[in-house]
């Protein structure tokens, strides 16, 4: 039997960082996925074959975890393809952790509910991580937008208008190292990053709002001010910056960085008329423009 799986990766909407404190944050899930074929091996040993994925540590793990969790003996086997490099800070690892756990389930005839598999894969991803919120896993097990905060999901319906440009930067950002850079800044001036959290939080319960109501010129200013908190934090770079002036110069609602920051990807948020002119700013200032996204779909 080989059974079949995919998840998809994600882009952080609003409240990046902030999340990992218990501060809420929206996080989307994009038709960009990561696939994975699990079957039974037969050379008694675990193998795992995964060119589309950086390391294999966090598939390696879930199936230490799942083996010893339901007292599974028998070896298997793990393929990924994915549709997305792991380099651009679509969550690969997440999405990889999210289908390998699912593809691990079905072969061992265990059902899991939605909650199970987002705590299951939480646990897996901190085991190796040490630190981190888990709403990149709740992207990749719901699918669609998410309001995420300290492991409660609400689902929040995509409006029609909503359109994003996605933007790379050229550069690849390691989250956990940046994830322990705003630490290190919690730790040294914890007053000010905890106001600069407070602000965040509030931001992105704003945008909240403003997403239900489909008001998105309201969502794309939210989006640049939380853009202009990061910067605080020290987690934006020259390039990012510069391509979040140049979407908001062509006229988008609003432009972010999109993750955990140093690196990766940028997004702007933006009307149907201003589409190609954002686009056309993003590439002229330095980035490569990513065609993603949002996608309603979870695991599979
Ligand atoms: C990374 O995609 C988002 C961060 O907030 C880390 C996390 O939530 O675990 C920077």
């Amino acid at each position: 039997m080989t059974v079949k799986t995919s998840a998809p990766g994600k882009l952080l909407l609003m409240g990046e960082h902030a999340v990992v404190y218990g501060y809420p944050c929206i996080v989307a899930a994009v038709d960009k996925r990561i696939y994975i074929e699990a079957k039974w091996s037969d050379n008694n040993k675990d193998k795992v074959i995964a060119p589309g994925v950086k390391n294999t540590v966090f598939i390696d793990m879930a199936i230490k975890v799942m083996k010893e969790k339901y007292d599974i003996t028998q070896e298997s086997e793990l393929k990924t393809l994915s549709d997305f490099p792991p380099n651009i800070g679509l969550g690969s690892s997440s999405a990889s952790t999210v289908a390998a756990v699912k593809a691990l389930a079905t072969l061992f005839n265990i059902t899991l509910s939605q909650s199970q598999l987002f705590n299951l894969v939480h646990t897996i991803i901190l085991k190796i991580q040490k630190k981190g919120s888990g709403a990149d896993v709740a992207a990749s097990v719901y699918g669609g937008v998410v309001y995420f905060k300290s492991g409660l999901i609400a689902k929040i319906n995509i409006p029609s208008s909503f359109s994003l440009i996605i933007g790379y930067s050229g550069s690849k950002a390691d989250t956990v190292s940046y994830i322990k850079k705003v630490s290190q800044l919690y730790t040294e001036r914890r007053k000010e990053i905890d106001k600069l959290f407070d602000q965040i939080g509030a931001l992105v319960e704003k945008a909240k709002k403003a997403l239900e109501s489909n008001d998105m010129p309201t969502l794309g200013t939210l989006m640049t001010q939380n853009h202009q908190l990061l910067q605080k934090l020290n987690v934006s770079t020259p390039q990012l910056d510069a391509m979040v002036e140049a979407s908001l110069t062509a006229g988008a609602w609003g432009a972010k960085l999109s993750g955990a920051g140093g690196g990766d990807c940028m997004i702007a948020l933006v009307s149907e008329s201003k589409r190609d002119k954002v686009r056309y700013a993003i590439e002229k200032a330095g980035g490569r423009i990513i065609n993603v996204s949002v996608d309603k779909r979870g695991v599979r």
